[in-house]
């Protein structure tokens, strides 16, 4: 009954106060301020479009995968892959395996510091096996190379790249994802895995963090 007075866009977040008579006397202040709305100053990738970049990229990979002789490996670096992980392989139709590694390359910051650190390695075998790495976001290449060239010494058959994000104007090596799921700038950027100092992994969008998050 109250909600008829209210603008219909309005109705689900803004809390009314009402009097003795179920009149509205008050709109208060919005409440649940979407954390996004605080930390971001541009949006570059909203929900709707991650999902429609996961639902292609797990076509693209079912496409190339489903003749392979063996279940392939998808094996996520942690921590940034988290999300995207979960969502790419709920479209992708192949038996599969998975794994996962942790490796760093930035130790919190904003900046890649070159030396990249296994912190914790994968459990299966990849010998004679077909990998693919899940990554959230390739700038350098160099985390990338290093865990590549560390499956193909270990034996693997072959080593291929998924990244939801890629930064091709960061590459300090010759590396090409296989499998992008877009292409950005170079600009520092957080959610959906992405972290700064650790935080903001499970925002459910993608966006450029406002001056004010970085230099707290
Ligand atoms: P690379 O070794 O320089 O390619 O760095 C790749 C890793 O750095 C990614 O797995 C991320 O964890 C991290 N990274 C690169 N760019 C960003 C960014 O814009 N925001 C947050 N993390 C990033
Ligand atoms: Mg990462």
């Amino acid at each position: 009954m109250i909600d008829n007075k209210i603008d219909r866009n309005l109705r689900d977040i803004w809390p009314i106060l009402v009097d003795e008579y179920d009149q509205p006397i008050m709109i208060a202040k919005r409440i649940g301020e979407k954390m996004e709305d605080k930390i971001f100053k541009e949006i570059l990738l909203t929900e709707e479009q991650i999902n429609d970049i996961c639902v292609r990229m797990g076509n693209e990979i079912t496409k190339a995968y489903e003749n392979n002789e063996r279940p392939v490996i998808f094996l996520g670096l942690l921590k940034g892959c988290h999300p995207f992980m979960s969502d790419l392989l709920k479209n992708i139709d192949l038996k599969l395996e998975i794994d996962y590694m942790d490796v760093s390359s930035f130790f919190g910051g904003t900046k890649s510091v070159g030396e990249v650190q296994i912190l914790k390695d994968m459990t299966m075998s990849v010998t004679n096996r077909t990998v693919v790495i899940v990554e959230d976001i390739v700038d350098s290449g160099k985390t990338i190379e290093k865990v590549r060239e560390l499956l193909m010494f270990r034996g693997a058959k072959s080593v291929e790249v998924a990244t939801l994000i890629d930064k091709p104007e960061g590459r300090t090596i010759d590396l090409k994802p296989k499998y992008i799921g877009t292409t950005i700038k170079k600009a520092f950027i957080l959610g959906y895995g992405l972290d700064y100092n650790e935080y903001y992994r499970n925002l459910r969008c993608i966006g450029i963090p406002r001056d004010s998050i970085i230099e707290e």
